[in-house]
């Protein structure tokens, strides 16, 4: 692409010698009269760099200068003062102009410090580039979702990140939970501050409260010192509090007066400390059924779930799985790697009931394993349960339902709609079937199979 220059100068002859020049350099020149028409015009161009001279009617370079700063720091510009102006030189490098030459110059150093100009906008563009890269790459925050199901949930995100309101994730494992948890922070007037999780079912029973709320020395054996609990460390920031379904019940009601009076109490403690975190929660429990059992109290679950999100499985928004496919190669680097359309349709169809997880683990393996970049049904993984043995289009036969299903409840199916197609001719029925006529006999006893009566 050829670099794009602005030349803004109000001296006729000059303007048109700079542009001429330039032109021969080999560069895209677009020049101004005065600094009005150069701004209107940097913005109908965006140029690389801009030349612009400092004295002029109207605006002057001095004000260009700011301006295009303001709109864009990245443009570098050059100005042209008169010779023994030195000073007004030093201030607009003060104001952000990349270079000056002086009146009168020469074309060849005028080349010279365009070249460099530029080739410095290149190194910063391309720096740059590389920069957002390293932070795409690291930015575990992305969730990936098209579906109508996900569209929802970004949705209240979106409306939920900068409220203070407590918010409880509800989903299967696997689901994204977490990430969920980690975007609202990030969107959030917090996320300056720090991101802490707890995970209420991993930590044991008597040690969780202190964990949560700090404990001073002493409060009990082993207590050795002051250590601040995980509502201390989320001071400004927010606090994740990961499968609080499993949370044990003496504990609740401690919780609930954190959440209500903003203040907790480490254990064995002088007394309360203010406390200004946001809490996030996320369960995969059924939370209607512990709170029914009476193991999680209505009112903590009022508290937490002022604004609940449920995130669907991965069957549920079977629309993502191509999309998320795609997102997993490229984050782990193998962007050129593509699933045919059999393949597709097996992940596709597959119930994924490790949601998400289950599918970036199982795309790792297959990136590992591959022989070549284009992944067919041969390459998928056993345990996946997909047929490979299929029809002709590739896909499977039948889609079972996710929860599971009776094999003679299907047989008999299977038996009912081979008859059904055959008009109920058992010889036709039996050949659609590829077995004897006799079993096909014995499966209709078997299960009961009225004919019906000619
Ligand atoms: N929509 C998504 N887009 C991209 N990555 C996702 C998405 N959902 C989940 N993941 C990834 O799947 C993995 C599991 O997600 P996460 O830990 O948030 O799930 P979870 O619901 O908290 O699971 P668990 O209940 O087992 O703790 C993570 O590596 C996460 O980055
Ligand atoms: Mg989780």
């Amino acid at each position: 692409m050829t670099p794009k220059i602005l030349i803004i100068d109000d001296d006729t002859s000059l303007r048109r010698v700079l542009e001429y020049n330039l032109q021969q350099a080999g560069y895209e020149v677009t020049a101004a009269a005065s600094g009005e028409e150069g701004l209107r015009l940097f913005a109908e161009v965006s140029p690389a760099l801009v030349i612009t001279d400092m004295k002029m009617p109207g605006m002057d370079g001095m004000q260009v200068l700011k301006n295009i700063k303001e709109r864009s720091a990245e443009t570098l510009v050059i100005i042209i003062t008169a010779f023994g102006s030195v000073d007004i030189a030093v201030e607009a490098m003060k104001a952000g102009a990349y270079d000056y030459v002086t009146k009168p110059f020469n074309r060849d150093a005028l080349k010279l410090t365009v070249d460099k100009a530029l080739q410095f906008s290149r190194l910063a563009t391309e720096n740059r580039r590389l920069q957002s890269e390293l932070i795409d790459r690291s930015d575990f925050r992305t969730i990936v979702g098209s579906s109508p199901g996900m569209e929802k949930v970004f949705a209240t995100v979106r409306k939920v990140a900068d409220s203070e309101a407590s918010v409880l994730i509800s989903g299967e494992s696997g689901t994204g939970k977490e990430l969920v948890a980690r975007s609202i922070h990030s969107q959030s007037g917090r996320r300056k501050g720090p991101f802490v999780a707890i995970n209420c079912s991993a930590i044991p029973r008597d040690l969780l409260e202190s964990e949560l709320f700090g404990h001073v020395k002493g409060a009990f054996t082993g207590a050795i010192r002051d250590k601040s609990g995980k509502f201390q460390q989320a001071e400004g920031g927010t606090l994740f509090l990961d499968e609080i379904g499993d949370l044990p019940l003496e504990l609740q009601p401690k919780l609930l007066r954190v959440l209500q009076e903003r203040e907790v109490e480490p254990v064995g403690g002088p007394g309360p400390l203010k406390l200004d975190v946001r809490v996030l929660a996320a369960t995969n429990l059924d939370m209607d059924q512990a709170l029914a059992s009476g193991n999680f109290r209505e009112d903590l679950y009022y508290r937490l779930a002022v604004i609940p999100i449920l995130l669907p499985p991965l069957r549920e928004r079977r629309d993502d799985i191509p999309l998320l496919l795609r997102y997993f190669c490229t984050k782990h680097g193998c962007q050129q790697v593509v699933f045919d359309a059999p393949a597709l349709a097996a992940l596709s169809a597959y119930s994924w009931p490790g949601n998400v997880r289950e599918l970036e683990n199982m795309v790792e393996r297959l990136l590992i394993m591959r022989n070549s970049d284009a992944i067919t049904l041969a390459d998928l993984p056993e345990n996946l349960g997909i047929r490979k043995q299929s029809s002709s289009a590739g896909a499977s036969v039948i889609n079972l339902p996710a929860e599971g299903y009776s094999l003679e409840q299907l047989e008999r199916e299977v038996v009912v709609e081979a008859l059904e197609r055959n008009a109920w001719n058992q010889t036709a029925a039996a050949r659609f079937l590829r077995i004897p006529r006799h079993t096909l006999i014995y499966r209709i006893e078997k299960y009961g199979i009225a004919l019906p009566s000619r």
